[in-house]
């Protein structure tokens, strides 16, 4: 009894009770803040470009900070930083950008790529949550994110991607007609191609028709620029990073908006499916679509996040490599006759360009997407949550600390692409191709987490790119390497990226 009164005396509740609470505080807030606070006394010894003790480079990106400016500048601005940080020197192989008193470590070139994209370090930083694609593929925790990648594989397996080839075509025929009414006149075709592949992906992923819910399509394309333009200001801004913070201003109510009407259109997309569904008689699109793949196997909001994100990886980046490509192709003749002749030759006349096994046969095509994708990476790089310490260059980047590894500086190193700024698709003839390291060409990632949709991404992006130049020969209007990147999600073009088209003549060149 004397043994039992005095264990729950109030003395050793008190101490029980002290003990809990500071084992958390330790746990939970000690630890972390004394490791953050060794990452920046450590980060302090790298190579960085100068910066003010507490904004880090914070001003450089954003002149007028806190002050509200146009994201165009922010974007251009994180550009130019990057370039300065990440030029291809190879001394500045490793370096930090100082978002205030938040180190990101830039790396690039392909002996760091291995080591920091490989399979242990599988964590996404805090930011990729800002795009709002909730638990999905891109932003999600390891633990999440092994069971849906494997439940998601199966979406893009050879036999899929006979299938999806099939849509693709469909969409891009009907594409190629409506490039009729822009043929003779400078044109940027952001608004037809962002469109075009979203109808793809809506089509292949939610078994959406491909002339269905036009006007919803247009504005989800809309809001996803202003959703991927608002993560970029959120995240280059200390005060936006944590969420209770963030929504003291009045700028996440238009960025939480816009979000929001982003997950409504899908929400909308998902049940029109459920209703086409309904209404058919066939029970095809279950069997064929990605939703059909994840149905009982995750829950509706995960369900939900997959597509969410799956839509919006999907179409916007394929989108801006798309343009790249096509400006790239029109300001340089000599490629573009090759190509045309090796797409005559394999799809001659009207000849449905879906058939996956001609479409690798395509050599040349190949390497002139993978020549403008190097010159123009969809995206700026990726970026991980060290897992543990590594060793880079004799430097130690410690466990904690956010890397990113540039794809425009790897893709411009001289080393291994000798005068770095040339368009040149030879460089990926069999025989220079098998000289090129494989980490040295990114634009999908690399590792575990490398783009899902890469085989998905390149099969489009051909039968884009033979359908347009099968049909049209294109001229750019401004001269290569006269626009410059802006640091969005996706590298947007500073300028627009014009080109004329003009219908080609019973198949001859007009050059
Ligand atoms: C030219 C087109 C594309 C480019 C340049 C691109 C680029 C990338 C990059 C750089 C990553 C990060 C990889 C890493 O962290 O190592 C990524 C991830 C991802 N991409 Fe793509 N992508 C493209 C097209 C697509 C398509 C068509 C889809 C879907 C149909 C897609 C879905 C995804 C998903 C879901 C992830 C997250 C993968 C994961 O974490 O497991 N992407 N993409």
């Amino acid at each position: 009894m004397d043994f039992y009164s005095g264990l729950f005396s109030v003395g050793s509740l008190k101490v029980l009770l002290f003990s809990v609470i500071s084992y958390f505080v330790y746990v939970y807030l000690l630890k972390p803040a004394l490791h953050y606070i060794y990452i920046v006394i450590h980060y302090h010894g790298f190579h960085y470009q100068p910066k003010s003790f507490l904004l880090g480079h914070v001003k450089q990106i954003w002149p007028n900070f806190p002050f509200p400016i146009e994201m165009k500048t922010v974007a251009g601005n994180l550009y130019e930083k990057m370039l300065k940080i990440v030029g291809p020197n190879p001394s500045r192989s490793l370096s930090v950008l100082w978002i205030s008193i938040f180190p990101v470590v830039f790396a690039s070139g392909h002996e760091v790529v291995e080591k920091i994209l490989h399979r242990t370090n599988l964590k996404r930083p805090h930011f990729c949550k800002f795009l709002g694609l909730g638990d999905g593929l891109i932003s999600s925790e390891p633990d999440v994110w092994k069971v849906r990648r494997k439940l998601i594989e199966p979406f893009f397996t050879t036999k899929k991607m006979r299938d999806h080839a099939k849509h693709m075509y469909e969409e891009v025929k009907s594409f190629g007609q409506q490039l009729d009414k822009e043929v003779g006149k400078p044109v940027d075709l952001v608004h037809q191609i962002h469109t075009s592949t979203l109808n793809i992906i809506l089509k292949t992923s939610a078994s959406i028709p491909l002339e269905d819910s036009i006007e919803d399509k247009e504005r989800y394309v809309e809001l996803v620029s202003t959703v991927e333009r608002n993560a970029v200001k959120r995240a280059a801004n200390p005060l936006y990073q944590l969420d209770w913070m963030f929504k003291l201003f009045q700028f996440s109510q238009v960025y939480y908006k816009a979000i929001s009407s982003t997950v409504e259109i899908i929400n909308k997309m998902f049940r029109r499916r459920k209703q086409l569904l309904k209404d058919s008689s066939s029970n095809e699109p279950e069997n064929q679509d990605l939703v059909g793949l994840l149905e009982g196997k995750v829950d509706e909001q995960g369900l939900l996040d997959e597509l969410i994100t799956l839509i919006g990886a999907g179409h916007d980046t394929t989108a801006v490599a798309l343009r790249w490509n096509l400006f790239n192709i029109g300001n340089h003749y000599d490629v573009q006759e090759k190509l045309y002749k090796e797409i005559i030759q394999f799809f001659p006349d009207d000849t449905p360009i879906d058939d996956m096994d001609k479409l690798k046969e395509c050599v040349y095509l190949e390497q002139v997407i993978k020549e403008s994708l190097r010159l123009n990476p969809s995206v700026p790089g990726t970026t991980r949550v060290l897992e543990e310490d590594i060793m880079l260059n004799d430097e130690r980047l410690i466990k904690g600390s956010m890397v990113n590894v540039s794809s425009l500086a790897t893709h411009y190193d001289p080393n291994v692409y000798p005068n770095p700024t040339k368009y040149d698709p030879d460089r990926w003839s069999p025989e220079n191709a098998s000289k090129i390291p494989k980490t040295a060409w990114i634009p999908f990632g690399y590792g575990p987490r490398i783009c899902i949709g890469y085989r998905y991404a390149m099969v489009e992006l051909k039968i884009y790119t033979a359908q347009i130049i099968r049909k049209f020969s294109l001229r750019s209007t401004r001269p290569h390497g006269s626009v410059s990147m802006l640091y969005e999600v996706t590298f947007q073009p500073s300028l627009p990226l014009e080109i004329i088209m003009t219908p080609r003549n019973n198949n001859q060149s007009n050059f």
